[in-house]
């Protein structure tokens, strides 16, 4: 069978990491996918230097419209961030009949029901599994591993810069400034950290994951968001002195109202795992009926962690779409669930 091709839009950190690591795990991926998975052509504005990371393997270009517009082009990689020009494109994109994987978790928790009604009235699939906690697997746990339970809730360390933040000032006694500088300086935080510090980026990532876990379209604007930039090193100190942690955790659950969202500093007790999860990784516990807890951790960000989630898209993708369209499982299947806007809690 001929290899699926893929075009990919945006070819910074995770998209040259897709590029190596697909071609080094060539062959497992190949066996695992049932057929070569091949991205043939990168559309990015810095053409010489995507010459450069694809080393003249495919066909470079700088307008995204051409990639999305190739009819030769089974699935396309949204790489490119934010709302405008990546909406756009994605939307081109699944009505021009192609799989879409995306990293973009502002896209999704923003316009991901207009995204996903789009792909399902199309026949496409939207795969997104990089857009929540980098290189660990939640989407697939919630969606595949957990679907025999009722969720009950889900609490994460889903911000890798905030949680970087919040223990090197617990363990340096560094000022809440200079680490969000060394937060930047190795690439965990976003082009604007306000994103990252204020909360709304562990908001969108919870935002994406009520959705898979309840069943529920994407309802960011339900979310109560708060993110650490209140927090003082002697607030650190002292959750310390009691025996807490302080972390910035995404919470989904569910109440007897509905489904309550929200992105908050929150005091953990220092046994807890959660509580020991440090620098920028990430983690996710997840309550069901059947399994009780169950805990992920890993890297949330960063180069080849990110592929490893866009490379798992891809091969999910290439499996489902060479089966006959008929069997293929659906990706989402919302419910009309309620959501309720989500309270601050009481002090
Ligand atoms: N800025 C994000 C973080 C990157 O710090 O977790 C990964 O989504």
């Amino acid at each position: 069978m001929k290899p699926i091709k893929v075009g990919l839009l945006g070819i910074g950190t995770v998209g040259s990491g897709t590029f190596n690591v697909l071609k080094r795990n060539q062959e497992e991926i190949t066996r695992r996918a049932g057929r070569g998975i091949e991205i043939t052509m990168v559309a990015d504005l810095n053409v010489d230097r995507a010459r450069e990371l694809t080393n003249g393997e495919c066909e470079v270009v700088n307008d995204a419209n051409l990639v999305v517009n190739n009819p030769e082009i089974d699935i396309v990689i949204e790489l490119i961030g934010g709302y405008g020009i990546a909406k756009d494109l994605v939307m081109k994109a699944i009505a021009n009949g192609k799989h879409v994987v995306t990293a973009n978790k502002a896209l999704l928790a923003t316009h991901g029901n207009e995204i996903f009604k789009a792909a399902q009235d199309k026949g496409v699939m939207v795969a997104f599994e990089a857009a929540v906690a980098g290189g660990i697997p939640i989407i697939k746990a919630l969606r595949e591993g957990l679907t025999a339970n009722r969720i009950q809730w889900i609490a994460g360390i889903i911000n890798g810069t905030t949680n970087f933040i919040l223990s090197e000032m617990r363990d340096k006694g560094l000022d809440f400034d200079v680490v969000l500088k060394e937060a930047q300086r190795l690439g965990y935080a976003e082009a604007d950290p306000t994103f990252d510090i204020e909360g709304v980026d562990a908001a969108h990532k919870a935002t994406i994951m009520s959705a898979i876990a309840f069943g529920i379209p994407v309802q960011f604007d339900k979310a109560h968001v708060e993110g650490i930039t209140k927090l003082q090193a002697t607030d650190i100190r002292y959750a310390e002195q009691l025996g807490y942690r302080i972390k910035l955790l995404g919470i989904a659950r569910r109440t007897p109202n509905g489904i309550e969202l929200r992105v908050h500093p929150t005091l953990i007790p220092a046994k807890r795992l959660i509580a020991n999860v440090e620098g920028a990784m990430n983690a996710v516990l997840v309550q069901g009926d059947a399994v009780g807890a169950t805990l992920y951790y890993g890297k949330g960000a960063g180069s080849e962690p990110t592929a490893s989630a866009v490379i798992a898209d891809l091969v999910d993708i290439t499996r489902l779409a060479t089966a006959d369209p008929e069997h293929r499982v659906p990706h989402l299947a919302f419910q009309p669930d309620a959501m309720v806007d989500t309270p601050i809690l009481p002090m």
